[in-house]
This record gives structure tokens, C-alpha cells and sequence, in this order.
């Protein structure tokens, strides 16, 4: 069966305002932590790394980069061009619970994260593991998960489906794929292309319900690979993770770029699809505020442009891009030579 333009739906506007108050619920629970450690008195005297945060509080880098991106997005610190972070005015004249006009009483207010951000941050590891531990999740658990990472990309996806760096691809892995979100508007919009979408089997079973509402059997296949476990298919010219790299650490990151890089053949192109944080590391505010739920149910972060180019040339691919694609969304993108 061809596919229906008529089936095929594409948004009439992009979808910050749903970003924003999604991810944004966070900062509150987040900065009243921040408070709660003691960041902004640390900061006080001089401004400090994040690295130097970390060890100050004795949590991981992880953790306390994305407390240090919030509050900073948030405006209460700001991003020195030397890598450090200090208290704006803002910062000092609310946070301290030494100014006159400290916002404190009202910041400890208890919220319904803050229990799991609290034991989420200072372990480092998420309190409630989500697609880091999807064979642990019950069936409902998975289908509740993978609808609602649906709701949030399927929109993004038209955004990426347009993307030049797509044009010249035949056959797509999509590792991860999910509901097949990404694969089912980058098949609409190029009639050549061919997408396998890669991810567990039980995740597999709700991806082909996807695809055969969208009448797209013939051209985006699902695949049952562990991806850690499991070799995977190869003669693929494209290989694309989108919101994978946010959920694991830079090993893992690693390891993932370098199994792309071994299957794809030479002129073969290896696509992310992410919210990337500023290179500075202080905004945009939402997706400071995505980390957050990296932080309490996976074991990455939003990383910046910068990041992935380093994971990505480790790997041995070149020519990376970055370029914004429909929200906060980018395309990420490099060849293997
Ligand atoms: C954050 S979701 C991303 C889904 C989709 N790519 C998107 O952009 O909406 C992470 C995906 O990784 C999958 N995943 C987790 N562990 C996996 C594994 N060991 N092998 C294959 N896929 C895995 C999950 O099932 C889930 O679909």
C-alpha cells in the first residue's frame, strides 16, 4: 500500500508552548533543591565549574550540571565566559538566605518531586528508570511510555523528515525507534526510503500498530533487537536515534555512535534527533528543564551541539552538523568517511 496524504497529518504550528509546560513543572522542585544543598551560598564568594560544584555538594558531574543549567536558564546564575557559573543580581538579592529579601520560606514549599529529584540527585542515578530499564516495565507501564513519547515527537518529526541529510538515504535503522514516530514522517515525506524501526519486542508489537495506521507496511518494517545484547542488522546508509543519547552516559553514548559507525556503510550518515542544551550551558530553559527527567528516570542529560560532535568524531565520523529542525529539536548529523 502507497501512502495516503490524506492519513499522513502534519502540524499547523510547532510546539513550544507544550515543551514549555511540560519540562518547566520542574524548576520549582529543582531550584528548591538547589536551595536546599546550599548551591547559591557556595557561590557566594566566588564563582565556581561545574565539576567544582559537584565535587563541593559530592554528587556526580551529571547531576549537578543540570541543577547549575536550570538555575542559571532560570536567571539566577550566569554562565562565565570561563566555564564558571556565579550568582546574578537576581540570584543574590532572592536566593541567599542571608538578603533581606530572600525568597526562601516560600521555595522549601514541599512539592510532589522534590523526594525523588532529592534521592535522584545525590545517588546520581535515576529514582524512577524508565527506557534505561524498559524490560523491567510492565506491558501498560511500556505502552503508557511509548504513547506518550509519541505525543511528544510526532509533531517534531515532520520538522526532521524535511532535512536535506535524509534526501540522499535508502535504508534507515531507526535504533530505538519507538512508536516509529520519526520513521512514519520521514517515509511520508521521501517515497524512496526504506526504515526499520529497532527496539524491544514489546515495544515492537505498539510500533506496528503505528505503522499500520498510517498504512505504511510495505516500507517501515519493526525489528526486535536488543541493542546492548544483540547484534544488529546491517546495509543500512542511514542510521538515526532520536532522544537516545539523552538517555544514557558518555560511554554508553560511545558505544552506541560506534556500532552505528561499524554497521553503515562508507558515505553512510548517522542522525540524532535531540534537544540540545546551549553550548554554554545555561538555556534555553526547557530544555534545562528536559534534563531534569533524564535525571529522575534515565542516565543521561541533554548534552550540547559541542558534546555530540565530540561522542561523534570519537567514533570516527565526520562532517557533523547541527541544525534546529521544528521546536526545540535539531538534527544532528555526521558520515561515515
Ligand atoms: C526515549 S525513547 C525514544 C523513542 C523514539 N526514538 C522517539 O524519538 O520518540 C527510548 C527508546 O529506547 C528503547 N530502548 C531502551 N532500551 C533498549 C534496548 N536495550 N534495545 C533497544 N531499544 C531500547 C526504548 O524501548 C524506547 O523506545
Amino acid at each position: 500500500m502507497s501512502p495516503s496524504p490524506n492519513k499522513y497529518p502534519v502540524p499547523l504550528a510547532e510546539d513550544h508552548p507544550l515543551h514549555d509546560l511540560i519540562w518547566r513543572q520542574n524548576a520549582l522542585p529543582m531550584t528548591a533543591l538547589a536551595q536546599e544543598v546550599g548551591l547559591f551560598e557556595r557561590l557566594q564568594d566566588q564563582p565556581a565549574t561545574i565539576e567544582a560544584v559537584a565535587a563541593m555538594l559530592d554528587v556526580a558531574p551529571r547531576a549537578a550540571e543540570i541543577m547549575v543549567a536550570v538555575v542559571a536558564a532560570l536567571g539566577f546564575l550566569e554562565a562565565l565566559s570561563d566555564g564558571r557559573f556565579g550568582l546574578t543580581a537576581v540570584g543574590r538579592t532572592y536566593l541567599l538566605p542571608s538578603s533581606p529579601f530572600a525568597y526562601g520560606p516560600f521555595l522549601s514549599a514541599d512539592h510532589p518531586t522534590l523526594d525523588k529529584l532529592r534521592r535522584a540527585f545525590l545517588a546520581g542515578e535515576p529514582s524512577q528508570p524508565l527506557a534505561v530499564n524498559m524490560e523491567t516495565l510492565s506491558i501498560e507501564r511500556v505502552r503508557k511510555f511509548i504513547t506518550q513519547m509519541h505525543a511528544t515527537t510526532f509533531a517534531a518529526a515532520s520538522g526532521l523528515a524535511g532535512q536535506d541529510s535524509l534526501a540522499r538515504v535508502q535504508k534507515l535503522l531507526d535504533v530505538g525507534g519507538g512508536s516509529g514516530s520519526l520513521s512514519l514522517a520521514i517515509a511520508a515525506h521521501y517515497p524512496q526510503i526504506q526504515c526499520t524501526i529497532m527496539d524491544l519486542e514489546p515495544v515492537c508489537v505498539i510500533a506496528r500498530e503505528y505503522v499500520a495506521k498510517y498504512g505504511f507496511e510495505d516500507r517501515v518494517g519493526a525489528a526486535a533487537v536488543d541493542m546492548f545484547q544483540e547484534p544488529w542488522p546491517a546495509g543500512y546508509d542511514g542510521v538515526l536515534f532520536g532522544n537516545i543519547f539523552h538517555d544514557w552516559d558518555v560511554d554508553t553514548c560511545h558505544f552506541l555512535a560506534q556500532r552505528a559507525f561499524e554497521i553503515l556503510e562508507p558515505g553512510g550518515t548517522i542522525l540524532l534527533h535531540e534537544m540540545p542544551l546551549n553550548d554554554t550551558k545555561d538555556g534555553p530553559l526547557t530544555v534545562a528543564c528536559f534534563s531534569i527527567s533524564m535525571l529522575l528516570h534515565e542516565k543521561g542529560k541533554q548534552y550540547t551541539s559541542h558534546e555530540f560532535k565530540a561522542m561523534l568524531t570519537h567514533a570516527g565520523f565526520t562532517d557533523f552538523r547541527s541544525v534546529p529542525t521544528f521546536g526545540y529539536y535539531h538534527l544532528v548529523s555526521a558520515i561515515k568517511p
